[in-house]
């Protein structure tokens, strides 16, 4: 083992004694991944197994399925893994965050989110969450065919300006924070590393700058006051020596919210209008427990009372997973499935696939989210883990769970989804699934 520390070591490419292949020149399997992952894995399980190496353009990187490497990967019991460097591709844009750190320093830097994600917190994001989401949808009602995609998108950034800053969407300062959130967010497509001006990554360089100073410009009055935003509480947030955060510790994980937060979400709505679309029955139990709530607006505590809600919200996370692969670096050499895996190198295991893992779930493509009830996704602790597990686990669970209900909530108590007839979209896959075409609907009145 070289004294070297593993956060300076290069990319480990010699895989040579690891099933599998790196497909084409230059590229590697890039395609192919990109085109389907599940078919891809799909097809890596039943020629290799579950370990098999591929290659991403110029990385050579180990394929780990299936629950029980996904649970060595994230509760890394033996400190093997390192999401530090497996996100290495990003760190310009979010490096400091805790998403990109290890062990203790992950520990230091995920206390200062973790009273912006109390329940006793989130319960002051609600009221904005339900009248942003009656705002934006009431034009859609009854008004003919639109394309869910940018709405939702639109919806999940307003919401993000408010409860993230309290700066509401909608004023001169909300419209511009909107605006920087949307072009720092698509930076992340990024394949090379091009800061000239006209290029994505760029612009998502500049975006950060622009919300860093908003942010920065913000710090002591939030520190002081008592305002309710996820950003007041990263702010008032004091370490174990009873000091709050650095400013360069708030911004790195302000910014990481809206990696993590916005397009996931975004997608998950998309792709439940979808199967909804597709499953008429399932919006009659959604319309049944909303109007049995009797209210126009609902809050944390009404979510027990709309199980129909999480068993779709699950389902779709199962069959379209938004976070579909998760990635990490070895530290030492290690063993998984039995195959040696040797130090530095890079893996990933697919969410996606492991939702569909043949010999688990009972007619795995099918959108049954009575699955849940059932209780089918118990079997392993790490069969169904649309949000991680382990250190990393997504801290934001409740509140992307909490604004799909809210969203879902609004639009299907009064009105009917409703697809083109016949509507079979072609797919995007990555970074997120859902229809290329941004799914076109319509919302139709119901008695
Ligand atoms: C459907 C929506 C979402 C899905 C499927 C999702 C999924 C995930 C997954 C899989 C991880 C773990 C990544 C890893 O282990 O490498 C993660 C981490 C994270 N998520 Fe989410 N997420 C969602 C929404 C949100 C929301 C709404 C927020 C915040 C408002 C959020 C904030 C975070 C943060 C900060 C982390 C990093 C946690 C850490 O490293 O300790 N996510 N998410």
């Amino acid at each position: 083992m070289t004294d070297i520390h593993y956060l300076e070591r290069p990319d480990n490419r010699d895989l040579r004694q690891i099933p599998g292949d790196y497909g084409l020149p230059i590229i590697g399997n890039a395609l192919s991944l990109a085109k389907n992952p599940l078919a891809f894995c799909d097809d890596r399980f039943n020629r290799y197994g579950a370990i098999s190496r591929f290659a991403m353009g110029p990385s050579h990187v180990v394929l780990a399925l299936g629950p029980e490497n996904a649970r060595e990967l994230h509760l890394d019991v033996g400190k093997n893994f390192s999401s530090a460097k497996g996100l290495g591709h990003f760190e310009t844009l979010i490096g400091g965050s805790l998403i990109m750190k290890d062990f203790e320093e992950h520990r230091f830097q995920r206390r200062l989110m973790q009273t912006a994600f109390k329940k006793s917190s989130m319960a002051s994001y609600v009221e904005h969450i339900n009248a942003i989401c009656r705002n934006t949808l009431q034009p859609l009602l009854n008004a003919g065919e639109f394309r869910l995609g940018g709405y939702a998108r639109s919806t999940l950034l307003e919401i993000a300006a408010q409860t993230f800053t309290g700066v509401a969407g909608q004023g001169k300062d909300g419209a511009k924070l909107k605006t920087a959130f949307e072009n720092f967010i698509d930076g992340f497509t990024f394949i090379f590393e091009i800061n000239f001006p006209g290029f994505r990554y760029h612009r998502s360089l500049q975006a950060k700058r622009y919300i860093a100073d908003f942010i920065r410009e913000l710090i002591a009055e939030k520190r002081e006051g008592n305002d309710g935003d996820i950003l007041a509480h990263f702010c008032r947030e004091r370490d174990e020596n009873g000091q709050h955060f650095s400013d360069y510790d708030i911004v790195e994980n302000f910014v990481v919210l809206l990696f993590a937060a916005q397009d996931t979400t975004t997608a998950s709505l998309i792709n439940a209008c979808y199967e909804l679309g597709r499953h008429p029955e399932w919006q009659e139990r959604l319309r049944e427990e909303a109007r049995a709530l009797g209210k126009s607006a609902i809050d944390q505590d009404d979510l027990a009372a709309l199980p129909s809600f999480e068993y779709v919200f699950k389902e779709t996370q199962r069959l379209h997973s938004s976070v579909p692969l998760f990635p990490r670096r070895s530290i030492n050499a290690c063993e998984l499935s039995g195959v040696e895996i040797p130090a530095d190198t890079l893996l990933m295991n697919a969410i996606t696939y492991n939702h569909i893992l043949p010999g688990w779930w009972t007619e795995p493509k099918k959108f049954d989210p009575l699955r849940f009830e059932r209780g089918e996704h118990k079997q392993h602790p790490f069969l169904f883990h649309p949000f991680g597990g382990g250190a990393h686990k997504c801290i934001g669970m409740h509140f992307a769970q909490m604004v799909f209900s809210i969203f879902m909530f609004h639009m299907i108590t009064h009105h009917d989804i409703q697809l083109r007839p016949g509507y079979d979209p072609d797919w995007q896959y990555l970074p997120m699934p859902k229809p290329k075409d941004n799914l076109p609907m319509q919302l139709v009145p119901v008695g």
